[in-house]
């Protein structure tokens, strides 16, 4: 195994928490400044990036097993709230974006007699960290399935299929929701990376893009005509990502080159794959939310966005160039306090971004035209404010 290889498979223990129950709701109602939307109900999907509380800290042998501690959640929150962040993730933003009651409760707090009030209250997230593309069996067959979240994307559709018994909704509900469908895939990389020789790169692409292409036809099928899907961030440019990798594996923003080009060319393959399904369900609208582009735009120019710290972590320890250290990561009892600006930083805990980067990232998918989202944010709300998808 190369050094990269190395990085690449420190990624999994990022991404990756066993999911446990519990995950008290964070309902803390967004701003109201926005005017009301069109869209009175989200229902989102994907892994640790967009979990707002399926998941809580582990007592396993892996690092990232103290989301459910401070200093997680102390900016935004005050209080762990289970989100890998400081504060408020990119859904979260959506949440506000769209003037929703609430920010979603994660389906795994929800009981029969809650399910449809959070329903109508603006909706669910199925999230759940260390979730993958590819379904739990093939891991298992081949091995690697120690230690890592059972739940794929696929688990998540049959979560979603029970919410909606639970919750008594009709299909006209879910003809007029927003579908948003996380960044997911990372883990797919990250879980095989110690079995390339049988396991190509090539083949976990194939693979994956090929489940989330299933699981967004899924939603279809149910009848959903507004999704929008996101791509891989540069996980090449993530804090754990380059302090394992060979100094010399670099691109033209620093961060781990052989990692993103696996980034990238995993998001090529799934937008082919969303141009065939926009073919084949012209009734629909499939919007692409282009998060390695968004990341990209802010490693380049990290000041332009309020950045002074594009590579450290804000909650970690070691120090240096990185602040990180996997055996000693953010709310273990050594890491009860994080940096003092967190606003200042990309990253907070290694893996996953502070609410400032959320932010920024939120701001690019929604407000800047088509630039990092196609069709455009603002196209889908008019086209749903019309009826017409
Ligand atoms: C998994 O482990 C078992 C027991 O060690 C072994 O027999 C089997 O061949 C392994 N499978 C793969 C795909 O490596
Ligand atoms: C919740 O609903 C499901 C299906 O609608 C049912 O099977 C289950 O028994 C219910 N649980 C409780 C505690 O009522
Ligand atoms: C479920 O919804 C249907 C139609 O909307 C309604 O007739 C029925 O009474 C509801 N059932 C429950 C248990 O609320
Ligand atoms: C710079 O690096 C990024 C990330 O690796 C890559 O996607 C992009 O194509 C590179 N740009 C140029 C001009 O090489």
């Amino acid at each position: 195994m190369s050094m990269a290889t190395t990085a690449s498979n420190r990624l999994l223990l990022a991404l990756t928490l066993s999911i446990v129950v519990v995950g008290a709701a964070a309902a803390a109602p967004p701003a109201a400044a926005a005017p009301p939307s069109a869209f009175r109900r989200v229902y989102a999907f994907g892994d640790s990036f967009t979990d707002t509380g399926n998941t809580r800290s582990t007592t396993g042998p892996y690092s990232f097993g103290y989301v459910s501690s401070p200093p997680y959640g102390a900016t935004f929150f005050h209080r762990s709230t289970n989100r890998y962040s400081d504060g408020r993730l990119v859904v979260d933003f959506l949440a506000e974006a769209l003037n929703l009651p609430s920010f979603l409760p994660p389906y795994l707090s929800l009981s029969n007699a809650s399910a449809a009030a959070a329903d109508g209250g603006g909706g669910v997230n199925f999230a759940v960290a260390g979730s993958t593309a590819i379904e739990h069996d093939f891991f298992a067959r081949n091995n690697l399935s120690l230690d890592i979240t059972p739940q794929s994307i696929m688990t998540q559709l049959a979560w979603f299929d029970d919410h909606l018994r639970k919750a008594n909704e009709s299909s006209k509900v879910v003809g007029d929701a927003l579908f948003w469908v996380g960044e997911i895939g990372a883990n797919d990389y990250a879980y095989t990376v110690i079995a390339r020789d049988t396991i190509p790169t090539k083949l976990v692409r194939t693979m994956a893009v090929q489940r989330i292409t299933t699981f967004v036809e899924g939603l279809l099928e149910r009848g959903a005509k507004y999704v929008m899907v996101q791509g891989l961030p540069l996980t090449g440019c993530l804090t754990l990502a380059m302090t394992l990798a060979r100094p010399d594996d670099r691109d033209n923003v620093s961060c781990v080159a052989s990692v993103n080009r696996q980034s990238y060319a995993h998001n090529r393959r799934l937008l082919a794959a969303l141009h065939q399904l926009r073919r084949r369900h012209p009734d629909a609208v499939i919007a692409y939310a282009d998060y390695y582009a968004a990341h990209l735009a802010v490693m380049r120019s990290p000041a332009a966005y309020g950045f002074t710290e594009p590579f450290r972590a804000c909650c970690g320890s070691g120090g240096g160039d990185y602040n990180f250290d996997l055996f000693a990561t953010c709310g273990s009892p050594a890491v009860n306090t994080a940096c003092a600006q967190p606003a200042r930083y990309v990253n907070w805990d290694g893996v996953h971004m502070t609410e400032a980067m959320y932010k920024v990232v939120a701001g690019m998918f929604f407000h800047a035209g088509d630039a990092y989202c196609r069709p455009a944010f603002s196209d889908l709300l008019a086209r749903k404010a019309q009826g017409k998808p």
